[in-house]
């Protein structure tokens, strides 16, 4: 037997994929905890995550052809496996949310549109970096939602536990593509670099991605005549209030940004998983993840290659500041599209 195991491996955690059977229809309440900004978050989140996980899906199949070990490969798959799941069970949520008006087509194409301006300025290889980064950032977002059940107080409960088994997931497979990208790249400093313009990528994105976002969601499911300060102050306290999902979090996120960055460090995963085993329950657990996984046939082999050219700072910035430009356009047109939706007598 091999005596080579991964860093998820060493810790005795093995990335399962599970399929729940999660249900939505009309009887969804349409506010959840009776707050619109927790509503708007989680509906907004529900659409944004299909896109990304698309996203990180590729960038594991990206990588596969540079990934050699048999361990490495068992987990990309795994990984791709639960991604897709995660984005079957938010689309239920979606369908329900989408036949209420909500605008999850026009969110989702904006970011898509996003992701790809992002892979055409900064080539193939920035979707590995924004996935890796994105991922690193979901791990973190899932130990709050794990750790914090007071932030879901008063959601409804089928929401509740989507959630709660995404994130257990999330915290399960949260090494698997930082461990196949530190073994696919040869270069350690190309790495870090390529891990940092991917920070500056999807960190635009998703600063944009959830301002404009978070005020469509809510407009759109405006429960009364609140005033818009009231709503966004809600919203504050919901992300960075006591109880919040991003509170004491910045300093786990920021970990991102040092050289020698791994992500079990400083984290409790094994615990944290032990303690959460209700949400991902041995009944939903699939057959081993498939070991001749997608990779192959999702990624060129060329493809996968352009993620070990140097990476020069000075071009990367120039390439950086024409994607800002081509992001301001589109985020301005969905803010326009959708405000001419949600003002009151628009059609
Ligand atoms: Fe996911
Ligand atoms: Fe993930």
């Amino acid at each position: 037997m091999s005596e080579f195991t991964t860093s998820t491996r060493a810790l005795g955690i093995q990335i399962r994929p599970r399929l729940p059977d999660f249900g939505f229809d009309e009887a969804l309440p349409h506010l959840h905890a009776g707050a619109e900004a927790s509503t708007a978050w989680i509906n907004m989140m529900s659409a944004f995550t299909t896109v990304a996980e698309r996203m990180f899906a590729r960038s594991s199949a990206m990588m596969m052809p540079l990934v050699e070990r048999p361990e490495h490969r068992e987990e990309l798959a795994a990984f791709m496996q639960q991604e897709a799941l995660h984005t079957s069970m938010h689309e239920r949520l979606n369908r329900v949310l989408r036949a209420r008006g909500y605008p999850i087509e026009e969110f989702q194409a904006y970011l898509q549109q996003m992701m790809d301006a992002a892979v055409e300025e900064g080539g193939h290889r920035m979707v590995v970096a924004m996935a890796l980064a994105g991922e690193q950032a979901n791990g973190v977002f899932s130990d709050a939602i794990l750790d914090q059940p007071g932030l879901l107080v008063g959601w409804d409960e089928r929401v509740r536990l989507l959630f709660q088994w995404h994130a257990y997931e999330e915290v399960e497979h949260t090494a698997a593509l930082f461990d196949a990208f530190l073994v696919a790249m040869k270069n350690p400093e190309d790495a870090y670099r390529l891990r940092m313009w991917g920070v500056a990528y999807i960190a635009s994105i998703v600063l944009a991605a959830w301002g404009v976002g978070l005020h469509a969601f809510l407009e759109h499911g405006r429960a009364g005549d609140g005033t818009s300060l009231r709503r966004w102050r809600e919203l504050g306290a919901f992300l960075f209030g006591e109880q919040g999902l991003l509170r004491d979090e910045d300093r786990n996120l920021l970990a991102y940004l040092r050289r020698d960055f791994h992500p079990w460090q400083g984290r409790d995963a094994r615990d944290r998983l032990q303690k959460h085993q209700a949400f991902a329950p041995a009944a939903w657990n699939r057959d081993e993840p498939r070991k001749q996984a997608t990779g192959e046939r999702g990624a060129s082999k060329l493809e996968a290659s352009s993620l070990r050219a140097p990476v020069v700072h000075a071009r990367e910035a120039r390439r950086f500041v024409r994607f800002l430009a081509r992001l301001g356009v589109k985020t301005a047109r969905f803010a326009c599209k959708t405000g001419a939706r949600t003002r009151p007598g628009a059609g």
